[in-house]
Order: C-alpha cells, then sequence, then structure tokens
C-alpha cells in the first residue's frame, strides 16, 4: 500500500521513534508498505516517521547509487544505533522525500559501525562507508527527530524560510502522495 510521507512542518519529523518490539501489529506489512512508498516516489530511503510512525525503522535500497562497494544495497534496519563515527567529513548533496525540491550539502564522516536488528530480529553489526553510510546516517537522523537542513548554515536556512514554509503548507507541486501539517 502506498502511504502519503509526511511533509516538512510535521510534528512527527521531530519526535525520536521508539523501540520496535518483535510483536509489533502489522510490522511485515508496513515494511513492505515503506518499500512501496519509497519506490513511488524514487527515493533511496525512508524512515517510519516520514510515514507518520513515530517508531526506530527506517529501509534503503541505494542501488540507483551504482555504487560498486554495495551493487543491491537493499535493507531493512530495526532499533538500529549508529556506535561509531569516523573519517574525514565528506561534503555531499542530500534531499530528502519530506522536504521535496530542495538539496543541500551536507558535511558527514564517511564511516559508520552501525548495531540493528534486520526484518527477522537478528541483532547485526555492520560497517558502511562512503554513500550506503550517507544514506544510513540521513535515515537515522529522522529516527532521531533530525533533518538534514538541521546540518547546514543558519544563514543558507534563512534563505531557505519561505521555501520550506510553503512545503508545509502544501503549496508545491510534487509527483507522490503527501500528507501536510497545516492541511489535515
Ligand atoms: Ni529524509
Amino acid at each position: 500500500m502506498i502511504l502519503p510521507i509526511v511533509a516538512y512542518g510535521d510534528p512527527i519529523l521531530r519526535k525520536k521513534g521508539s523501540l520496535v518490539q518483535k510483536d509489533h501489529d502489522g510490522l511485515e506489512m508496513l515494511i513492505e508498505s515503506m518499500f512501496e512508498t519509497m519506490y513511488e516516489s524514487h527515493g533511496v530511503g525512508l524512515a517510519a516517521p516520514q510515514i507518520n510512525k513515530s517508531i526506530n525503522l527506517f529501509i534503503l535500497d541505494t542501488s540507483p547509487f551504482e555504487d560498486e562497494k554495495y551493487p543491491n544495497l537493499k535493507k531493512v534496519f530495526i532499533n538500529a544505533e549508529i556506535l561509531e563515527e569516523s573519517g574525514e567529513k565528506w561534503e555531499y548533496e542530500e534531499g530528502c522525500l519530506s522536504i521535496p525540491h530542495i538539496r543541500e550539502n551536507v558535511n558527514r564522516k564517511p564511516s559508520i559501525l552501525i548495531k540493528y536488528q534486520d526484518e527477522n530480529f537478528d541483532v547485526i553489526e555492520e560497517s558502511f562507508d562512503g554513500i550506503a553510510a550517507r544514506v544510513i546516517q540521513h535515515e537515522y537522523d529522522h529516527i532521531k527527530g533530525i533533518l538534514f537542513i538541521d546540518h547546514i548554515t543558519e544563514f543558507k536556512k534563512r534563505l531557505l524560510k519561505n521555501k520550506l514554509l510553503n512545503i508545509s503548507k502544501g503549496n508545491i507541486d510534487v509527483s507522490y502522495k503527501m500528507r501536510f501539517p497545516t492541511l489535515r
């Protein structure tokens, strides 16, 4: 089922996602719907708060990047915890399905060590770097109530003020289904 994506301005995007229990009602279906929703909107990652669920769950499929190191990285992260970030920060232009038509350079460290549970609730500790780490860091931020625009300078953020206001009011053209905070 394709779910509407929560737009910038909705308070749920600022909440920390709670831990997911193994018997979480309808979890398998929810994960399936998240993949469907992500593909429909041409995203490479999607976090549960973006579909109005304040839980520690995100998914990704980085295959559009054609990254040699991770050619078909399609994954579910439950109760994720980044244990370590390392390396010299590098700049990369990020976007977000909740903040359409805005892209900004964000600095993040290139390598991470993350502990998470997969869709079978097996505990995994894994390292990622480059683009894969970048997508994970972006989605992990969502679980903590952080958005990529929080990483840009106040000056740049001021320049985006009107665009952001328009997104929260639903005054944008977007090709996928969204849910706007002020139109409820
Ligand atoms: Ni995002």
